[in-house]
């Protein structure tokens, strides 16, 4: 399978990058860091492809999507999991900017890559979209407004997107758990240390995210636990 995630640096979009293409997947990655985008470049052979786009440059997101159109092909899974948390603070206390820079990133971002791609998997009549979303886009918290009203924002979106695809196409709202990444870190500091790692989560998560399809259109998933 053809798989395209965004956000590969590092946390559940490099563990996902890496477990596909062991598993003998052609895996099409992304994300802002060049050193560790260099890094998945130069490990892997060409069948692979690792770009440094930021989601959140649409104008980029266009470009990528010409290039690994040429080079790659039509992805036929999408995994939507580049994102950004907030500092934990009241919501009248966050910079205008951080606020702006997540809703780009989160939503934004998301908007950019079914825009570029979507089109594609549309004419070709086939293609799944997974868009990482979380609990905090099911249930809220304090300290993490913004981050809630992105993962909202990602639920609606992609409840919409999915009741206008045609069959068999499918757009799924995925709820990953809660997994020990740098993210986590940033939210909760250290008793992000008890929940599963990466390493483990992405081996009941891979399969799961593979098997999801049509039957899951519109639905919001979790990924189940260990
Ligand atoms: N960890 C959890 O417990 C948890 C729970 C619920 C939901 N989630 C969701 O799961 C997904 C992955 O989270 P994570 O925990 O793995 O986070 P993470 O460790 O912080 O990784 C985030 C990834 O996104 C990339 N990224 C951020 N901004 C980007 C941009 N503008 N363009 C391209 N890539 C960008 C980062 O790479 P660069 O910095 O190189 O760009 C990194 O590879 C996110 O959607 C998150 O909201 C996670």
């Amino acid at each position: 399978m053809k798989i395209l995630i965004t956000g590969v640096s590092k946390g559940l979009g490099r563990v996902l990058a890496e477990t596909y293409m062991a598993g003998g997947h052609q895996v099409i990655g992304c994300g802002r860091d060049p050193e560790s985008i260099l890094d998945l470049r130069f490990g892997c052979d060409e069948s692979h492809r690792f770009d440094i786009v930021d989601v959140a440059q649409a104008n980029k997101v266009d470009v990528w999507f010409e290039t690994v159109d040429a080079s790659h092909g039509i992805p036929d899974l999408i995994i939507n999991n580049a994102a950004i948390m907030n500092q934990p603070r009241n919501l009248w206390e966050v910079p205008t900017k951080e606020f702006h820079q997540l809703i780009d990133v989160n939503v934004k971002g998301v908007f950019n890559v079914i825009r570029a791609f979507g089109p594609a998997m549309v004419k070709r009549g086939t293609g799944v979209i997974v868009n990482l979303s979380s609990g905090w886009g099911r249930t809220t918290s304090p300290q993490v407004a913004p981050y809630c009203a992105s993962k909202f924002a990602v639920e609606g979106l992609s409840q919409a997107l999915a009741a206008e695809l045609p069959d068999p196409l499918a757009c799924v709202p995925l709820n990953p758990g809660i997994i020990a990444t740098a993210m986590l870190q940033q939210a909760w500091g250290d008793e992000a240390r008890q929940f599963p790692s990466p390493a483990e989560w992405v081996t009941i998560a891979a399969p799961f995210i593979l098997q999801l399809g049509r039957k899951d259109n519109g639905q919001p998933v979790t990924v189940p636990g260990p």
